[in-house]
């Protein structure tokens, strides 16, 4: 099948690859002509296991193509996902604005039908928003009054891509969520998945919008109740991860998202929490549950730079050294990372910071002006007063902690993520702080 993906970032770009990879002819289109220039060449412009050599193979097959018009993408395919970026506005709705000049866009180029299909993460009744605005955008001339004269579908097709295993995410599906209002739509997308045998989940198009921000709420919720828990395990004097490893084997609970830590970071958690609160808002519900949500998340990094400033006793002047920057692993991803608050928090309290991160060096550039970016670990902490894990990259686990040790200035560990819970840190001569493992 001929599709078009109109936004290339971490979503479009990772799902017009796999579109690709499973057997359709993909156009991804961009607003940003460096991107496309980069992409037709290979150039990946974001860090995502795979992604590049498929990029590499499909654009090889002739499969794969880029460019920056939505007009020759809508004369070229008849199946359309709008997979652009609806970020936060400071009321916490998202911002709409460019799913709206995209909708127009394709509007003004139709010729035939289309099958428009709501990637990006959108709240409920966007989708009938996109069909009012397609029906008083189309060419007059294939317009009687506010009616279009060719036929057209919207769709809701939302994605569950995690950063860092997106491709894996995208081929080995959980479900694939439609939201229809046709036959015609569901017999599209049944076709589109096909090659996967995916588990289908066929709604209207609210409830799809609805389920999108509904799961990544839940899993939100998930998060900061296991670092609320990590909160009464310092008070008590219990083990967070004994007590979610209690709770996991439960199958109505499950092992997955009940990590403690400083809290959820990324360009979606804290965007669709934010989003939903202020849909139901909008709608008459006041969403307590999803406000405490994001005030434990909030807290969470708060009593982690409590426990610093406690611990170090003055922070002015102190060397700390950062092991992970980006909002998780395998990812170079910034947005949102807790590590942002943090780091800012302590600077302002006259700290000079060196840092660490494998993949997200790069981007943290644009967010830290006025910190010392290491080559390696041991670079990161070499004459620091403290070390705080932030972000739990596989590579940071086996390290030398004799060498460490050495290095550091004072032998003080925060880890953030728990990444160090079963290295007997004390016994190797440090001060280890974890979350949630004990009275502190
Ligand atoms: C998330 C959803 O998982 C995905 O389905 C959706 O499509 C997009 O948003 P992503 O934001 O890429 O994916 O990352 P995820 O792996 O979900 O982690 C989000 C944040 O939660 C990260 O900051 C991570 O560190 C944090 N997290 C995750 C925890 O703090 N504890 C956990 O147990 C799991």
């Amino acid at each position: 099948m001929n599709i078009s993906i109109i936004g290339s970032g971490y979503v479009g770009l990772v799902t017009g690859v796999c579109l690709a990879h499973i057997g359709h002819n993909v156009i991804c289109v961009d607003i940003d002509e460096e991107k496309i220039k980069k992409l037709r060449k290979a150039l990946v412009p974001i860090y995502e296991p795979g992604l590049g050599e498929l990029i590499k193979k499909y654009i090889k097959k002739k499969t794969l193509s880029f460019t920056t018009s939505i007009k020759e993408a809508t004369k070229k395919t008849d199946v359309i996902f709008i997979a652009v970026g609806t970020p936060s506005k400071k009321n916490g709705d998202a911002d709409l604005t460019y799913v709206e000049n995209v909708a127009r866009q394709i509007a003004e180029s139709m010729t035939s039908y289309k099958l428009i299909i709501e990637k990006s993460t959108v709240p409920a009744d966007t989708g009938n928003k996109i069909r009012r605005t397609v029906e008083l955008n189309v060419n007059k001339k294939h317009r009687k009054g506010t009616k279009s004269q060719i036929e057209f579908d919207v769709a809701s097709n939302p994605e569950f891509l995690r950063e860092g295993s997106a491709v894996d995410d995208f081929m080995n599906p959980d479900r694939v969520v439609i939201g229809v209002e046709s036959k015609k739509a569901e017999k599209i997308l049944r076709e589109i998945y096909k090659p996967l045998k995916p588990k289908m989940v066929v709604t209207d198009i609210n409830s799809a919008e609805i389920i999108k921000h509904a799961s990544n709420s839940f899993l939100a919720t998930k998060i900061s109740f296991a670092n609320a828990l990590s909160q009464v395990c310092n008070h008590v004097g219990a083990d967070i991860l004994k007590v979610v490893e209690g709770m996991g084997y439960d199958k109505r609970i499950g092992k997955s998202f009940l990590n403690a830590g400083i809290g959820y970071g990324g360009s979606c958690f804290p965007k669709d929490v934010d989003a939903f609160i202020r849909l139901s808002e909008k709608n008459g519900y006041d969403f307590a549950l999803l406000k405490s949500v994001r005030d434990i998340n909030k807290e969470q990094k708060q009593s982690f730079i409590k426990l610093i400033e406690e611990k170090l006793w003055i922070v002015k002047n102190k060397t700390i050294g950062v092991l992970g920057l980006a909002f998780k692993p395998n990812t170079d991803d910034m947005r949102s990372a807790p590590s942002i608050d943090i780091i800012q928090q302590l600077q302002k309290e006259g700290a000079k910071i060196k840092a660490f991160d494998p993949k997200a060096s790069t981007t943290a550039k644009e967010v830290f002006k006025k910190i010392t970016y290491a080559k390696d670990v041991y670079g990161a902490v070499k004459d620091c007063d403290c070390l705080l894990l932030l972000t739990e990259w596989d590579e940071f686990k086996d390290i030398d902690f004799e060498k460490l040790r050495r290095l550091m200035n004072q032998p003080i560990i925060f880890d953030g993520r728990n990444l160090y819970h079963d290295k007997n840190l004390e016994k190797m001569g440090f001060e280890y702080y974890g979350i949630g493992r004990g009275k502190v």
